[in-house]
């Protein structure tokens, strides 16, 4: 059994993912033109027209700007015990506060809760005051805004939303199968997208950003990025940021987050150093990749550029899987939905291998 490999588990018409030519079409739209093209709530009016959100990019900004409102009156009960885990634990903890059900209130809010959560939790952990959201800013806006206090500039908002954008949806991962298995029996959007949260987490999937700066930290210079990816491979262990289930070529997501991270440049807080050393690193892992699985295209997937990109905007690499749920969930949300309006029970079976009855 391998891992439903190529099982069409539902229709869509989100987001097709064309893993042999390395294109994301979302809603009829490539990925080109909508990374750093349109923003998060253009995105999110695609994704979620016509039931659940408004079909304008302004109402949309409008609904969100509530949403985190009421997302941040949560906020008011961090406790110690909460701030004392992880910061996805924590942000996993904070959404199964949120009410459940299959209407559009519920959906809206469990869009908007993880940008308020994420930096209110980033702030509350490091001992300094959440800060609330503000309707006047646009979602990514908001979110850098509650993350330094200070009101972002163009060039950060444009990149965020680039982010936001660039993950907002992606065929059926094993987040969102998730939660279309979830929504499927009709528990309601908050439970659908808290166990898509809980399969986010792991590091072959939404948990593999954090530890590809832990790696760029243990090559440490470009000329140790063979020696430390040859002993990795060695051991039998994964380099994390390559590889996919669909992709046969480079994920072109991958690709969009390189071009924002290049937009940010300097000015922005891109560390040309730390570039050069990721470009080191990714050159000899696919080298060595390559090497050691000559029958298996191993290519840098998205979450390569996604680790440097967020920590070039400041967020903590504890936080990026967090991050990554702020995008993700409006996929995860219009999904649940689709699977509601459109769907059946998932229930797949299994082949019993185990001893006979006697
Ligand atoms: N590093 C080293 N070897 C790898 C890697 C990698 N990153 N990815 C796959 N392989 C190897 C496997 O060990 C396996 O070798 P084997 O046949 O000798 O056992 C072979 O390539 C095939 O791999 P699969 O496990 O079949 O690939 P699968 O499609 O199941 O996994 C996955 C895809 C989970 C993304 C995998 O490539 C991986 O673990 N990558 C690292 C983690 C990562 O970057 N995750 C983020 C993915 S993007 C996202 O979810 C948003």
């Amino acid at each position: 059994m391998s891992g439903l490999d190529n099982v069409i588990a539902a229709e869509t018409r989100l987001s097709e993912v064309d893993g042999l030519n390395g294109r994301l079409v979302i809603c009829g739209h490539s990925l080109d033109a909508l990374a750093g093209q349109k923003s998060f709530e253009a995105v999110l009016a695609l994704l979620l027209l016509p039931d659940v959100l408004s079909s304008s990019e302004e109402a949309v900004r409008a609904e969100l700007a509530q949403a985190r409102l009421r997302a941040f009156r949560e906020v008011a009960r961090l406790d110690t015990d909460l701030l004392s885990l992880s910061l996805t634990e924590a942000l996993r903890a904070l959404m199964a506060r949120l009410p459940d059900g299959e209407d559009k209130s519920v959906a809206l809010l469990q869009i908007a809760a993880p940008a308020v959560f994420v930096p209110a939790l980033i702030r509350a952990k490091a001992g300094r005051k959440p800060i609330p959201p503000h309707t006047g800013r646009s979602h990514a806006a908001d979110m850098l805004a509650m993350l330094t206090g200070d009101q972002p500039g163009e060039e950060h908002i444009r990149a965020l939303d680039t982010y936001l954008v660039t993950v907002s949806d992606h065929g059926l991962n094993a987040s969102t199968f998730t939660a279309r298995v979830v929504a499927s029996t009709r528990a309601g959007y908050a439970s659908a997208v808290l166990a898509a949260l809980g399969a986010l987490k792991g590091p072959l999937h939404g948990g593999a950003p954090g530890p590809v700066l832990d790696m760029l930290d243990a090559v440490g210079a470009p000329e140790q990025a063979a020696d430390w990816v040859a002993a990795k491979l060695g051991r039998g262990e994964r380099l994390m940021g390559f590889g996919h289930r669909i992709y046969r070529v480079r994920d072109p997501r991958a690709d969009a987050l390189k071009t924002a991270l290049n937009r940010l440049g300097a000015a922005g807080g891109m560390d040309a150093d730390r570039l050069a050393l990721a470009e080191a690193v990714e050159r000899t892992a696919l080298a060595a990749l390559r090497a050691a699985k000559p029958d298996r295209v191993l290519e840098t997937n998205v979450e390569f550029f996604t680790a440097l990109l967020l920590e070039a905007l400041g967020f903590p690499r504890d936080a990026f899987t967090g991050v990554f749920a702020a995008g993700r969930v409006g996929g995860w949300v219009a999904h649940a939905h689709e699977q509601i309006h459109t769907g059946r029970l998932i229930r797949p079976q299994s082949r019993y291998v185990g001893p006979k009855a006697a």
